[in-house]
């Protein structure tokens, strides 16, 4: 009954979600500001700007904008040195049979994420050509929960947001997605704000649910 899957990237494609956390890591700690895995989870989704804003929530210090700018620049100067070691092998089998299996079904897919290290990512997993498009953190104002970048994708796909399957890892992922008329799968165990349409351990479970 969906004519599209749209994937958020990091922490359903790959598992860039963990280098994140390791280069927000080194935030926390230079702001004095706590930092563990359920703040993490917050962080999910959402923009780098605004990621940084969170982890600032617990910190005694008070920044001027540049110094956030400083900040924010830094720690994508360490996530991007941990993605540049990234190798097609990082995008697991399991992952590319399942991208298979859904297109050879007849679905289009797209990537729908906050990220603007995007077309990186997916340049350094050799994964461009496995979807028919791709909507991006550079391509959009408001980032999850904000449902703008799944209803671009959407477009970009030219299939009505009804008719779309979103799959995510993240409660501001599946509250953009429910904001955009769509359904929504999420993989693992996130804490949520409401049941999604489908809860997956692995994304491999996601065509015999849906085909
Ligand atoms: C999302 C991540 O995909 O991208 C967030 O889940 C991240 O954690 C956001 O903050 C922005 O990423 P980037 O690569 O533009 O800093
Ligand atoms: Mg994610």
């Amino acid at each position: 009954r969906y004519q599209a899957v749209i994937f958020d990237l990091d922490g359903v494609l790959c598992t860039t979600d963990r280098f994140h956390f390791e280069a927000w890591k080194q935030t926390a700690k230079e702001v004095q500001a706590p930092f563990d895995e359920t703040i993490n989870q917050r962080l999910r989704g959402v923009s780098r700007m605004e990621s940084l804003e969170i982890i600032l929530e617990g910190s005694p210090l008070s920044l001027s904008p540049d110094e956030k700018r400083r900040l924010a620049e830094e720690k994508n100067d360490r996530y991007r040195a941990l993605l540049s070691q990234l190798t097609p092998a990082d995008m697991e089998d399991g992952v590319r049979e399942t991208l298979r299996s859904l297109r050879i079904a007849g679905l289009k897919l797209a990537v729908g994420s906050s990220s603007k290290n995007a077309g990186f990512i997916l340049h350094q997993l050799q994964a461009e050509g496995l979807f028919d498009a791709v909507c991006d953190g550079n391509q959009i104002t408001r980032s999850k929960p904000d449902p703008e970048v799944f209803l671009r994708a959407a477009e970009l796909l030219g299939i009505p947001a009804g008719l779309c399957l979103v799959v995510e890892d993240a409660p501001a992922g599946l509250e953009a997605a429910k904001a955009g008329g769509m359904d929504c799968a999420v993989i693992g165990d996130a804490a949520l704000p409401f049941a999604p349409d489908y809860h997956l351990g692995k994304l491999e479970e996601l065509p015999s649910l849906i085909l």
